[in-house]
């Protein structure tokens, strides 16, 4: 079996793991701290912040640039449930913008229509590793006065106009989940250049305390270990030549897939990270049965859109999003981790023409 997705872990980390649990501190320290400062000079910001999930770091970016009851939040539905749950979180409305049909990224030239006198942030989401038309979407946060949260969750290294993501809005959110581009078994981190931001981030995450048992502000606990953080510290380390592994893997499969699926299309003047190589095709559950028969793992990402998720239907969102509905009936993601062989990429190619 080819597996859709495999976390790339060595004696490194094994190690880095075991001098954490031999050093008696295993809850959020030192460690920490090198692999928030090491992330920030990787992505190219002031600060990061780093968390116990990229759920979390969505909540606290969006709290700490003031989103509350009563705001609206611009975002797509062709993502995971996180990205627009962290705005229900803060007790502010989602407000879904479709996506563009080639990058499956918010489309900015539909944004302007659903900016209201309650709209405060645009959360952008880098889906599969591919960065979102940032320009345009800091000329209409630049114009309306709207924060730019990015939702880089699948988008460690890529980059925008020689940019990191997650360095050019507000703040960028990355998860580290097993599957990722870098992974800390579970975990997240948000990166920015704002000092506010930065400092009500910490306080969020930890009880609203920076002295321990004196709480200025309601928080929550959203830390991330020792153990995680000295993962996190041997994954980046890695983490481009993970990515160059992707790319090399997306590039076999793109010139083998042409003129017989839609194959990813990348963002003008960006760097792609292929955290997900997905393809566009009217005959899915044909293609699905072929990769089943050839042992390959396949996803869905995502098959349901948001607004059409039975607890979003409950909330009362009706909204016609044509791209987004049609693309969850026709994408498909094929395997393009740094696991691969040339036989498995030979094979997966082999299966599906
Ligand atoms: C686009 C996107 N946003 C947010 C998240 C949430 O990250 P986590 O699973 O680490 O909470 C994910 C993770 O799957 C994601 O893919």
């Amino acid at each position: 079996m080819i597996p859709i997705a495999k976390p790339w872990i060595d004696k490194e980390e094994e190690q880095a793991v075991v001098n954490v649990l031999r050093s008696g501190n295993i809850a959020q320290g030192k460690v920490v701290e090198d692999f928030e400062n090491q992330f920030a000079n990787y992505i190219g910001t002031k600060y990061a912040i780093a968390v116990n999930s990229g759920t979390a770091a969505l909540q606290i970016a969006l709290m700490s640039a003031g989103i509350k009851p009563g705001d609206e939040v611009i975002t797509s539905p062709f993502s995971f449930i996180a990205t627009a749950n962290s705005i229900l979180f803060c007790g502010a409305k989602p407000v879904f913008v479709d996506i563009d049909e080639e990058t499956y990224n918010i489309n900015p030239d539909l944004i302007k229509e659903k900016i209201t006198n309650k709209t405060k942030a645009i959360l952008p989401i880098h889906l599969y590793g591919n960065p979102c038309k940032m320009d345009e979407l800091m000329e209409i946060s630049k114009k309306h006065s709207l924060f730019i949260i990015e939702d880089a969750a699948q988008a460690h290294g890529a980059e925008y106009q020689s940019k990191k993501v997650g360095s050019i809005g507000d703040a960028g959110c990355f998860s580290f989940y097993a599957t990722k581009n870098m992974t800390t078994s579970e975990g997240g981190m948000i990166t920015t250049n704002s000092k506010d931001i930065f400092e009500k981030a910490r306080l969020i995450r930890n009880h609203g305390s920076l002295i321990r048992y004196y709480h200025q502000i309601l928080g929550y606990n959203f830390r991330m270990t020792e153990i995680c953080a000295a993962i996190g510290i041997e994954q980046l380390k890695k983490l481009d030549k993970f990515n160059k592994v992707r790319v090399s893997n997306a590039t076999f499969l793109s010139s083998k897939l042409e003129g017989k699926y839609a194959i990813p299309k990348i963002t003008n003047n960006s760097s792609h990270v292929f955290h997900q190589y997905t393809i566009g095709t009217k005959n899915r559950a044909e293609v699905i049965k072929r990769l089943e028969f050839g042992q390959i793992g396949y996803a869905i990402f995502y098959p349901l859109p948001i607004h059409k998720q039975e607890f979003y239907q409950n909330l009362g969102y009706r909204d016609n999003l044509p791209i987004s509905e049609l693309s969850s009936v026709e994408v498909l993601s094929l395997p393009v981790h740094p696991k691969l062989s040339q036989e498995d990429l030979d094979h997966i190619v082999k299966t599906i023409i």
